[in-house]
């Protein structure tokens, strides 16, 4: 189900963006988006005129002049929403998050908004009840109340919201009970089967849970129901819901026993049961294999000794048993679990000698035992680790200054933000570059993170590169991000990491750029990654737009008086026309300058005409008349550039036409560059470039037509071809034949930057061909090892070092490859559902068994069609070769071609011959596709962002 929402959403995202341009707003529309502005004592700069879809209003998206969507999170409005937006009946997506100065109630006939999907008000002050009438918007899928002053109760009649993915109003002042229904005519919240999160903290419920609530059909995987005033036990239906993966229940007035029935929620992850009244003994939890997060603190358990199961839970991370009258000594093996890194273990009564032994956790960090009765303790010899034994004999002589006498916790001041820039002004940070920008902060909280630890800055830099990752995928105007002061809030333990986002090229943000940056934290559509587990992000209001008059400090207002006179007006006007003259003249100029074709006609000089080997200038027209205006029917595939057309030329040629789309075009700079490569690239596993056109501001690059289309289209089974072992090699060694020829024998060499499925073609042959050079860099000065550039590339394929260190290589595309190879291992994209396919293989593979015991991550058609997999194993060791974390230790491409002419060998195959058959063997259509939401394969690049509701 989530799979069809979010290829739904897409579509409907990628309609909006090609119907963009529009003719007058529906009448309608219009005045009730009019009402609505006059609502407001702050509205988005630039919603002026009559016309919204015409005149491009920030924030407001058309389809056939309606408007479809309102999108203006973080632009500080100020005012109340209006009864007149019922009139927008086409509207699907409203976000007004992130602006405090939005307050009074939801007008009741938001119910007529039949088609709404997304309804995000995140973080305003919104107040009231709930309106009854949000249950009848059948089609809402995502619904986002949090952080908000609504009160009363929560509607019974949402229960109606049969699509409804996303539930979240916590951080409000809602009571009452939690509704369930009574038969066909009361609904209740027990009917959202569709329903994936349940996010009702920090509120005032009240009343038991009822055991209506919780059926085996729902698939929920967040129930976070902690700071309320529930009470009761919990019910036993709870445990019926499998997919459960983070429950949280603390801070509640829930009594009764721990039910052990808990142990048939083999997914989850983390449990949070502290501070109820929970009484009994904590049941054995062995079961609960993936659990990262323990949580049991302040509850009136009985007298018990350390449960000894704890050191068999081996997914485990984060311990607390607080005050929870724990006695007896500490187990030797208590210390164990792998993953073990925060134990919290204060106010109990623990006694006799502590000792770490030698098999405790490798990433344990914190240990607290303040308030016990440990009387002997022989020091860990690991300086990360910081214990706490404050409160207890051994640290009872006053003068007993051992550093774990202390019950200080020592913080992290991890950030990734630059460091060594000038200070800039009040108001700005330095980015990456060290220019001193105007970012876009607020702050990320994180409501169950997977882990604990502040010492180890993995997790966070993780963090870093996925959001900034993320914004460079989808060509967000954002040039990079940071984050700083990570810290834990002491009452919820959630982790709060501030966030500051540059935007590219100016240096504020405008509107529109906020919007869309916002859309992304208020719809969810940035996941990151899973360790961190379900986020709210509160925007920090803005005061920095470059399209908003007065926001600048410095822009000074000019009064003129009324008694300037009509000759000094007429002075200001002729200096004003000939000013504008200039500046005309100056753009003109500059247009010249910035495009490199701007003087190819002139026979004078060719200095700035590519230096092309055998590829031709189309003109606009003839490429419209091979492609028949460029129908539909021609239309071939999408990527981050455009469109790709198929067309034919008068000759009978068949062509790959690579359009820009508007928006997206390069700078005439790289477009340049890109000719210039591909004309003089010759291999025969390299795409082949016809001829461009740059022509009537189009972008356009000519190439051969390779008719089976990319490497991730034959192992998604969207092409219909079966990959077996052996074609697997040939496209291995093909596609790794190409890229040594551009590092190797090209002159000079190329680094290709962006190595992924989506760049390799296969022809009728099936021979591969290395694609897209749009992010190709030469390797100018061959004195120099590496080219300095900006972060380029695509995320599951990027090499880490480069990452890191900006400092490109060929090692780069070596790291990329490597990731295709074990790509070609599973099927899978690289990253999928969260999960890297090359730590999958490095923690799965265990060299001592045959296949190195990795079939279960193989993609099935390998094993079904190729019973025997002779070298194997020496095509996994290459491929870990080329994904080392440091570029010095992967292969060269050159190295990498003879072995896998060696692996080919030892599986009885001649490398130089391409014969792989060309038979085609359709596939039963219904096969899985290694790509579960149809869309991880389409790189989308345009102003608006797309979304995706896949679980996290
Ligand atoms: C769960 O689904 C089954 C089959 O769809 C249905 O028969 C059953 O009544 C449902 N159970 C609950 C508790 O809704
Ligand atoms: C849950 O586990 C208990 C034993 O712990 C078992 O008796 C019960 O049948 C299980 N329930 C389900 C729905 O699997
Ligand atoms: C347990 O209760 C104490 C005192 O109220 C509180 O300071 C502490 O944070 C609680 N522990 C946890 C883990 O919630
Ligand atoms: C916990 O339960 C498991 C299996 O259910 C059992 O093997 C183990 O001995 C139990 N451990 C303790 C300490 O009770
Ligand atoms: C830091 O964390 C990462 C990922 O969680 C882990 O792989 C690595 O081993 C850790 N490093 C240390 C020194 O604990």
């Amino acid at each position: 189900m989530s799979s069809r929402i979010g290829a739904f959403m897409l579509l409907i995202l990628l309609f909006f963006h090609i119907c963009y341009v529009s003719a007058l707003t529906n009448g309608l529309d219009a005045s009730a988006l009019q009402a609505l502005k006059s609502e407001w004592t702050r509205s988005p700069e630039g919603w002026e005129g009559s016309d919204p879809c015409g005149t491009n209003w920030v924030g407001i998206t058309c389809i056939n002049d309606r408007i479809v969507s309102i999108s203006v999170a973080n632009l500080n409005l100020e005012g109340k929403l209006s009864g007149d937006i019922s009139a927008l009946t086409e509207l699907q997506i409203l976000d007004l998050s992130f602006s405090t100065g939005l307050s009074g109630p939801l007008p009741p006939n938001i119910g007529d908004l039949k088609k709404l999907r997304n309804l995000i008000l995140v973080g305003c002050s919104f107040s009231g009840q709930i309106p009854d009438s949000i249950g009848s918007l059948e089609q809402l899928i995502y619904l986002s109340l949090n952080s908000n002053q609504f009160s009363g109760t929560i509607p019974a009649s949402i229960g109606r919201l049969s699509k409804l993915y996303w539930f979240d109003i916590a951080d409000n002042q809602l009571e009452g009970e939690i509704p369930v229904s009574n038969g066909a005519s009361s609904p209740g919240l027990d009917m959202l089967l569709e329903t994936k999160h349940f996010h009702f903290g920090k509120n005032k419920l009240s009343g038991v849970i009822p055991e209506k609530l919780f059926s085996s059909n729902m698939t929920l995987i967040h129930v976070l129901f902690d700071g309320n005033q529930l009470t009761g036990k919990i019910p036993d239906s709870l445990s019926l819901v499998k997919t459960l993966q983070v429950l949280r229940l603390d801070r509640n007035r829930l009594n009764g026993v721990i039910p052990s029935s808990f142990n048939n929620l083999t997914n989850l992850n983390e449990l949070y049961l502290a501070n109820n009244k929970f009484t009994g003994s904590l049941p054995n939890f062995t079961s609960l294999a993936n659990l990262y997060t323990l949580d049991v603190s302040n509850n009136t358990l009985e007298f018990s000794p350390i449960p000894l199961w704890i050191s068999s839970l081996r997914s485990l991370s984060t311990l607390r048993m607080e005050g929870i009258q724990l006695n007896g000594s500490v187990p030797v093996s208590f210390f164990s679990p792998l993953q073990l890194q925060t134990v919290i273990l204060k106010h109990n009564q623990i006694s006799g000698n502590l000792d770490f032994g030698t098999s405790y956790s490798k990433q344990l960090e914190f240990v607290d035992l303040q308030d016990n009765k440990i009387d002997v303790y022989r020091e860990v010899d690991n300086k990360r680790i910081q214990v706490i034994l404050a409160d207890n004999p051994v640290c009872g002589e006053v003068a007993n200054r051992r550093s774990y006498c202390s019950a200080i916790q020592h913080n992290t001041s991890f950030a990734t933000l630059p460091t060594n820039c000038v200070p800039c002004d009040p108001g700005r940070e330095p980015n990456e570059a060290c220019r001193c920008v105007y970012p876009y902060m607020g702050i990320l909280y994180f409501r169950s993170p997977s882990f604990s630890g502040f010492s180890n800055n993995t997790n966070f830099l993780l963090l870093q590169q996925s959001i900034s990752g993320f914004f460079k995928k989808f060509s967000y105007p954002v040039d990079s991000v940071g984050i700083r002061n990570i810290r834990e809030n002491e009452t919820d333990h959630q982790l709060l990491i501030d966030l500051l986002v540059f935007p590219s090229g100016q240096e504020s943000f405008n509107q529109t750029g906020m919007a869309h940056v916002s859309f992304a934290f208020s719809n969810q559509t940035y996941k990151p990654p899973p360790i961190f587990g379900p986020y709210i992000f509160k925007g920090i209001q803005y005061s920095h737009f470059s399209d908003v008059r007065g926001s600048k400090s410095s822009n000074k207002s000019i009064i003129i008086g009324a008694v300037v006179g009509a000759a000094v007006l007429l002075v200001l006007l002729t200096i004003a026309g000939v000013y504008a003259l200039r500046q005309k003249k100056r753009a003109e100029r500059a247009t010249g300058q910035n495009n490199p074709f701007a003087k190819w006609d002139t026979s004078k000089s060719s200095i700035d005409a590519p230096r092309l080997m055998g590829a031709k200038a189309f003109t606009f027209e003839e490429l419209k008349k091979c492609t028949d205006n460029f129908s539909e029917a021609n239309d071939v595939g999408g990527g981050g550039y455009g469109k790709v057309y198929r067309g034919i030329l008068p000759s009978g040629q068949l062509i790959a036409i690579k359009r820009a789309q508007q928006g997206s075009l390069q700078g005439g700079l790289e477009f340049k560059t890109e000719i210039e490569l591909l004309s003089r690239v010759h291999h025969k596993n390299v795409v082949r470039l016809l001829g461009f056109c740059f022509d009537r501001s189009e972008q356009m690059l000519v190439y051969e037509y390779i008719p089976n289309g990319s490497l991730r289209d034959s192992l998604s089974g969207k092409s219909g071809i079966r990959l077996d072992w052996t074609r697997r090699l040939r496209i291995a060694l093909g596609s790794g034949k190409g890229l040594a020829y551009l590092h190797e024998l090209a002159d000079p060499p190329i680094i290709h930057r962006d190595i992924k499925s989506n760049n390799i073609l296969l022809d009728e042959n099936l021979t591969a061909k290395v694609a897209d050079f749009g992010l190709s860099k030469l390797v100018g000065d061959p004195e120099k090892t590496h080219v300095t550039t900006q972060v380029k590339g695509t995320m599951g394929y990027l090499d880490p070092e480069y990452y890191m260190t900006n400092q490109l290589t060929e090692k780069s595309d070596v790291y990329g490859f490597g990731v295709v190879m074990l790509e070609l291992l599973t099927g899978k994209s690289p990253i999928e559902r969260g999960k890297y396919v090359v730590r999958e293989v490095k923690t799965k593979m265990d060299k001592s068994r045959g296949l190195y015991d990795l079939q279960e991550l193989l993609d099935t058609s390998i094993i079904a069609s190729s019973g025997n997999l002779k070298g194997f194993e020496k095509y996994v060791d290459l491929a870990l070769r080329c994904v080392e974390e440091e570029g010095v230790r992967r292969p060269s491409m050159g190295e990498v071609v003879k072995e896998i002419e060696n692996i080919m060998q030892l599986a009885g195959l001649n490398p130089n011959v391409d014969s792989a058959s060309t038979s085609r063997t359709y596939e039963d259509a219904s096969k899985e596709s290694g790509d579960p939401y149809g869309k991880d394969s389409f790189q989308y690049s345009g102003n608006f962002p797309a979304s995706k509701l896949e679980p996290q």
